[in-house]
């Protein structure tokens, strides 16, 4: 089954903290990657100074804010059936609900979008929710208002976000907005803009804040997180122009992680997602280097075909990419390492199929998100390559890999039978209410009886018992 990060979290409602005089409710909802909802945490911040509080019911709602995804067309099919569902509600309980749109569909449908779904008010991009305020009044006012600006250097580093529906042990910081990859198939580039870092600084404090709020767990968020460069704000792309002293002081991403590690030694530390082509040998180390530094990759690779690699713009080989396995298991004997597959590119053969099969035998990766292309518009491959590979032969594709996945994960989390394994317990197990559920440093799902542990403890469980993804096992009491 195609299993994506997006589709776990699908359609979550917000709520958050309610403030005392706020009388207008919101109901704010996500959808797409975990970036989405790292946005919609920071919307949140800016709606509660405007005055609302959220709900979790669409009927008393005055505004709905929805946060958009535009990866794959599916994700935005499901959008557009909510917006149906907001467009019953409006017309059958509640008539004042006004409805936002936020995010990548946003971005990439702009004006259209006021014009296709009659139900939109109020269109706001990425790099525009700053402006919601002001937009907020237009719409109070009767009109329609869109901000899709795309920016050169909002980070929304100086804003607090607001922590919704939150286990209080992990969360996700932002440190990087926008890729400049240009990888043929991703609508991203243009959605989400220009790459930029953001101020160390504010990403240590908010780490530091995190903490003493009782978080355990962070993960440092960004399209490609390898590129990280700061050296006083401003567009990664516009570094060489940066000056002597510029240059000198600027924080990479190895520098980041380093930063991170040090100024909260207990706070477990990930990062996603990287690029093969950027990451490089200083971050491998760094992260063997600290025990607070998760051991796990998420390394998409996308094709194992030297053909479709090229054709995707995807800046390495499949040698490359091999090497790079290689070095990460050198340095980091235990670390896991995760895949992003994408099945049926433009002109891909058997062959080249055959290709990424063998790619996943050699890596045997922990685990993976599959997915078989959709032709984005206005992507170099949606605008100059036929979609020609038919949709039986896509779907007959995705199976085998998934299939392999599954074979492979299996593989992989039995190598953990008997042995123990550190886990940060985060909810109750959803098979069993006697059960917590954590997770690994190597982000493998872990389950065990409750005893007298807590969420937000860190445990040391003997595994005794896998499925392909789930470690089984009991906490081993501390020896005082
Ligand atoms: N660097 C990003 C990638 C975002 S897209 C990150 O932070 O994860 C997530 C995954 O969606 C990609 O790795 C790719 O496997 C898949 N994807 C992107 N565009 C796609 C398309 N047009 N068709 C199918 N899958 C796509
Ligand atoms: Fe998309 Fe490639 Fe960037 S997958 S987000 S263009 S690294």
């Amino acid at each position: 089954m195609e299993k994506t990060i997006d589709e776990n979290k699908q359609g979550q409602s917000l709520v958050l903290e309610q403030k005392k005089d706020n009388k207008r409710k919101l109901f704010i909802e996500s959808y797409g990657c975990a970036m989405n909802f790292s946005d919609s945490e920071i919307v949140a911040s800016i709606m509660a100074n405007q005055g609302f509080n959220t709900t979790q019911n669409l009927e008393e709602a005055d505004l709905v804010l929805v946060n958009t995804c535009s990866i794959r067309d599916k994700a935005e099919q499901t959008v557009r059936k909510r917006l149906e569902k907001y467009n019953a509600v409006k017309r059958d309980l509640n008539p004042k609900m006004k409805v936002g749109v936020l995010g990548c569909m946003a971005e990439r449908l702009k004006t259209k979008f006021l014009e296709e779904e009659k139900i939109v008010d109020l269109v706001v991009g990425p790099d525009a929710y700053k402006d919601l305020p002001n937009l907020i009044a237009e719409v109070d006012q009767g009109r329609e208002a869109i901000n899709v600006i795309l920016s050169k250097d909002e980070t929304y580093g100086d804003i607090s976000p607001v922590r919704l529906n939150t286990n209080g042990v992990t969360a996700f910081v932002s440190i990087t907005r926008g890729c400049d990859n240009m990888c043929t198939f991703c609508v991203v580039p243009f959605t989400r803009g220009r790459e930029r870092s953001r101020d160390p600084q504010s990403i240590i404090k908010e780490v530091n804040d995190l903490w003493d709020k009782g978080y355990k767990e962070i993960t440092l968020l960004g399209q490609n997180v390898d590129s990280y460069l700061w050296y006083g704000g401003g567009l990664k792309k516009d570094f060489e122009k940066a000056n002597d002293m510029q240059k000198a002081t600027a924080v990479n991403f190895s520098g980041l992680l380093e930063l991170c590690a040090k100024s909260q030694p207990k706070m477990r530390i990930r990062f996603s997602t990287s690029n093969p082509q950027d990451l490089t040998l200083d971050v491998i180390k760094t992260m063997a280097k600290f025990d607070n530094i998760c051991n796990h990759i998420h390394l998409p690779v996308q094709s194992g075909s030297d053909k479709i690699l090229k054709a995707m713009n995807r800046l390495h080989t499949r040698k490359e990419y091999m090497k790079l396995i290689d070095n990460i298991r050198e340095i980091i004997p235990n670390c896991s390492i995760s895949q992003d597959m994408i099945v049926g590119f433009p002109t891909e053969t058997e062959t080249d199929f055959k290709d990424t099969v063998s790619l996943m035998d050699y890596v045997k990766y922990n685990f993976g998100y599959m997915f078989t292309y959709s032709e984005r518009p206005g992507t170099m491959a949606g605008r100059n390559m036929e979609d020609d590979v038919p949709e039986e032969i896509k779907k007959r594709r995705l199976q085998d890999i998934v299939d392999l996945q599954r074979a492979h994960s299996e593989i992989k989390t039995k190598e953990w039978l008997h042995k123990t394994v550190e886990v940060l317990i985060e909810k109750e197990s959803k098979k069993s209410n006697t059960q917590w559920s954590g997770r690994t440093p190597q982000n493998i799902v872990c389950v065990f009886p409750k005893a007298h542990y807590n969420v937000g403890d860190f445990v040391n469980v003997k595994v005794t018992d896998c499925t392909s993804a789930t470690l089984i096992g009991e906490a081993i009491p501390l020896v005082q």
